[in-house]
């Protein structure tokens, strides 16, 4: 998977050379390239924000950095694709975290982490004028995405913490697939709690079954605990079937 981040820091993104997803850049699985937005200006500031119209607080980022920025990368996107998919390739998914947009989901992580090329825009201030989606949604896909219902300062943390839990599912990058299976929400429910050894630390005992050999008895217990812990903290994701008692 190719993904071109643009941003005004691009330094934040170094961390991205670390863990899980820096070696499935060095092996070539994931092919990251950071862009500063600030190369697409043309004055003696490097502009990329300015007053709102109608009035208000903040700054708004300027159109022009973006669309020449986004315009190369899906230019360089398009030439690289592959002749067979020359046809039926969608390009690039554009994707601006907000928190104006939908809730990242571990399904929207699923599906996306099946696309070929991803594009995330990074905003800050008040936000990118929004001629820059409409003008994009008109020829392909623009994705508002918020990582839930609270303001960071920009799409930056955002765009990382959504890379890490798309990288993470395209195979080959996590060694043990099977341990993808049983995390939370990937079957709807939060996941079981985990133990190691040793068997009894600070008075404290591991539950017996999970001692027992029994597996039908030990994945009995571990379904039981994900519907505790699911119905406790995340009633909401329970279907309505499994939400009462
Ligand atoms: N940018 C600012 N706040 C955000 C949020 N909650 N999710 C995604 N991007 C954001």
């Amino acid at each position: 998977m190719r993904i071109d981040i643009l941003t005004i820091f691009p330094e934040f993104f170094s961390v991205l050379d670390v863990s899980l997803v820096g070696k499935a850049r060095q092996s070539g699985l994931i092919d990251l390239r950071v862009h500063n937005l600030r190369d697409h200006t043309h004055d003696r500031h490097n502009t990329v924000d300015d007053t709102p119209y109608g009035g208000g607080a903040g700054m708004v980022m300027k159109p022009e950095p973006w669309g020449e920025a986004l315009d190369e990368i899906i230019g360089e996107v398009a030439g690289g694709a592959a002749g067979d998919q020359a046809g039926t390739d969608a390009g690039p998914v554009l994707i601006f975290p907000s928190p104006a947009g939908e809730l990242f989901t571990q399904k929207m992580a699923r599906s996306l982490a099946e696309e070929p090329n991803l594009v995330f825009g990074c905003g800050r201030y008040e936000g990118i004028d929004q001629r820059v989606f409409d003008h994009y949604a008109a020829t392909g896909r623009v994705r508002l995405i918020s990582l839930g219902d609270y303001v960071l300062n920009g799409g930056e943390v955002a765009v990382m913490a959504m890379i890490e839990a798309i990288g993470r599912l395209i195979p080959g990058v996590v060694g043990n697939p099977e341990s993808l299976v049983e995390e939370s929400h990937e079957d709807g429910l939060l996941e079981y709690p985990s133990y190691t050894k040793p068997s009894s630390w600070r008075g404290h005992d591991v539950p017996p079954v999970l001692l027992s050999g029994n597996h039908g008895a030990i994945a009995a217990w571990r379904r039981e605990q994900q519907l505790a812990r699911t119905r406790q903290v995340r009633p909401d994701l329970l279907p309505p079937a499994n939400s009462e008692e």
